[in-house]
């Protein structure tokens, strides 16, 4: 694994990314920040040796490389998941190989149902803390020491830094910024009425399918992260509706403006 870290970085680095200070990840239907960074290099995920490929259509699979707010940045523009039957440890692969190409800060996000009955369709929430009920974990197997700890800790794994920056950042421009737990199932399909019910009686303010395998790599390296994910379904398992994705796409497009608004005032102070 390490090796393949490896070969990748350098193939990266080879193809002129040489020195990225942020790391950005887009989630569903999030993938619209790119359109503010002014490119130096694009790189489709199909071709970049190791990398697996976004099977997923709101996702577009790219990797872009170029200036945000006078800082320079790496962002997917769609990320990898379980469901889509990818291993965590290449679910996870770009994230090591943003560490090893020299990224100081990790931004994350993320599309997720609402748990929390205070919340509404369209907001956003900086997430405090998660709950993994994913079944498998990035780091089983071998520990890769030149990386980070057998047990990393995970008493605080997202930023305080950044996430006081969110906080300020949210304040500054009035968009409302909740702050709550995430909880992250393997997918694809959504849940049922006991299952929403559940992850509220465990502590979940919001329910999604990606994001924490990511955290788990970024603090296992000791690289500082933040995550924000954008409300696209209400869950209230008493009033439940059934969720289809061109909902969920359309209302995180509508959110999404916000969730830009935010990550370029926070990358500008960052
Ligand atoms: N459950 C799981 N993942 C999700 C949801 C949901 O309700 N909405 C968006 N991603």
């Amino acid at each position: 694994m390490f090796d393949t870290i490896k070969e990748v970085t350098a193939f990266l680095k080879h193809k002129g990314i040489t020195s990225p200070d942020t790391g950005i990840v887009l989630g569903t239907g999030l993938g619209k920040l790119v359109s503010e960074i002014e490119i130096e290099v694009a790189i489709d995920y199909a071709d970049i040796p190791h990398f697996p490929v976004s099977t997923v259509e709101s996702h577009k699979g790219r990797l872009i490389y170029g200036n945000l707010k006078g800082h320079k940045v790496l962002a997917m523009q769609g990320r990898f998941h379980i469901y889509e039957g990818y291993s965590l440890q290449q679910v996870t692969l770009p994230i090591r190989v943003m560490k090893m190409l020299g990224v100081k800060w990790l931004l994350l996000s993320n599309a997720a149902g609402a748990i929390n009955k205070s919340y509404q369709k369209g907001d956003l929430m900086l997430l405090d803390d998660h709950i993994n009920l994913l079944p498998e974990n990035p780091l089983t197997g071998k520990n890769i020491d030149e990386l980070g700890p057998r047990f990393p800790d995970m008493s605080c794994p997202y930023s305080p830094v950044i996430n006081h920056k969110m906080e300020t950042a949210a304040q500054l421009l009035n968009i409302t910024l909740h702050k709550g737990v995430y909880a992250v199932v393997s997918g694809p399909n959504l849940e049922t009425r006991a299952e929403y019910r559940y992850l509220g009686l465990i502590g979940a303010d919001v329910v999604g399918m990606s994001t924490v395998p990511e955290v788990i790599i970024a603090n296992h390296m000791g690289l500082p992260c933040a995550a924000v994910s954008v409300v696209t379904d209400l869950c209230d398992p008493d009033n439940l509706v059934p969720a289809k994705l061109e909902d969920i796409l359309e209302t995180a497009g509508k959110a999404e403006i916000g969730l830009i608004r935010l990550f370029n005032e926070v990358i500008s102070k960052l």
